[in-house]
């Protein structure tokens, strides 16, 4: 796994990066064997039985405030006639690897035990023999992560691990105040105020991958500077370069600044467009979406509800940051560039009248 570490950390081609994942995704397995005495004529028969520890996925993509199912089964090989004492243990530990496991679940047979914040919101499946997966209700942002499923029989153990990630969006996003205008920290906090967190090197991939396309280095969450180009062109980086991820390497995290690179998780609830009768300036605008028992929506909202629920509205209204931005999911004339995408017309001044997209959390 070290390698892939290694290829991750100085951003290497990238198709391999597939490749380290789904090596993850064979589980473990080891031999024991039941000694028997063989009727007492100094034979010792041995018999070799297999514990087998599975997940049929290593990804699984979950949404913000949902519940989730990490698989996780186990088995022996031959079958045995009677059933085992078994305990299944689940661990977490935050996905950059920082950090020891924690405990999250321990069970044998009926009886479990839960820790720390997960207590109350995690339980095993159990729908047939052998299986461990866990459930996990009321996900928070900070559930995402790398789960191991142990399973302890004696004194061998196996286990599996199975990685949470939320569906999610990247965006680019840049100051009010202009290009270039986010340290590290200024990056992090302005991703945040927009309902985002920074992006990983991963998201950031998985979106090039997607077709994002945007020439101006923002900060990841790692610490480096680097932006996505899928056509090669001489204002990006310049022709000889095949597509791909262009990266500044990491950058000084108070002195240097660039714009960033947003993740937003898929949200429960729902943004819209408010109907008025007339435009609203910003302060207008906040006020109406909070007078519908909603709020005026963040750009992560707004970038959520465009990818994961297709909203589509020709017509720009003011955001939470002072940006003024429509989501296209149908390309059509007059609404933009031929490609879907949220639409940016960058910070007027807040006097100036517009419509407004709000947000609620609950229908
Ligand atoms: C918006 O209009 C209201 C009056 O309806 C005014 O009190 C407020 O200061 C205006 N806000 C801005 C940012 O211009």
């Amino acid at each position: 796994m070290w390698i892939c570490r290694l290829l991750v950390a100085v951003g290497l081609q990238l198709h391999l990066l597939g490749r380290c994942r789904a090596s993850g995704r064979r589980g473990g397995a080891f031999f024991y064997q039941d000694v028997a005495d063989g009727g007492g004529n100094g034979e010792i028969h041995f018999r070799g039985v297999r514990l087998h520890v599975e997940s049929p996925s290593v990804l699984v993509s979950a949404v913000q405030g949902s519940s989730v199912t990490l698989p996780c089964h186990y088995r022996y090989e031959p079958e045995l006639s009677s059933p085992r004492r078994t305990r299944v243990k689940w661990f977490w530990q935050p996905t950059d690897g920082g950090g020891p496991e924690e405990g999250v679940v321990v069970a044998l047979g009926q009886r479990h035990r839960t820790y720390g914040d997960f207590r109350g919101r995690v339980r095993l499946r159990r729908d047939a023999p052998g299986d461990a997966s866990l459930v996990i209700s009321a996900l928070t942002a900070d559930d995402t992560g790398r789960y191991r499923c142990e399973v302890i029989d004696g004194l061998e153990d196996e286990s599996v691990t199975v990685e949470l990630e939320f569906r999610g969006v990247v965006f680019p996003y840049y100051s009010p105040r202009g290009r270039y205008r986010l340290n590290f920290l200024e990056a992090k906090r302005a991703c945040e105020e927009q309902g985002a967190a920074l992006a990983t090197f991963e998201q950031l991939f998985a979106a090039w991958e997607d077709g994002l396309d945007w020439c101006n280095a923002g900060w990841l969450a790692d610490g480096t500077a680097q932006y996505p180009v899928s056509t090669p062109r001489e204002a990006c980086g310049g022709v000889d370069l095949a597509p791909g991820l262009r990266s500044y390497g990491s950058r000084h995290r108070r002195l240097d600044r660039y714009d960033a690179f947003c993740f937003a998780s898929a949200l429960r609830g729902g943004v819209y467009f408010l109907q008025q009768s007339r435009p609203l300036n910003f302060t207008e605008a906040a006020r109406a979406c909070a007078a519908q028992g909603a709020e005026i929506a963040k750009v992560g909202q707004l970038y959520a509800a465009w990818r994961f629920l297709g909203l589509d509205r020709c017509d720009a209204g003011w955001l939470a940051d002072g940006s003024l931005r429509y989501p296209i999911a149908r390309p059509r004339p007059h609404c933009g560039p031929g490609r879907p995408g949220v639409r940016t017309l960058g910070h007027p001044p807040r006097h100036h009248k517009h419509a407004v997209y709000c947000y609620r959390a609950h229908w």
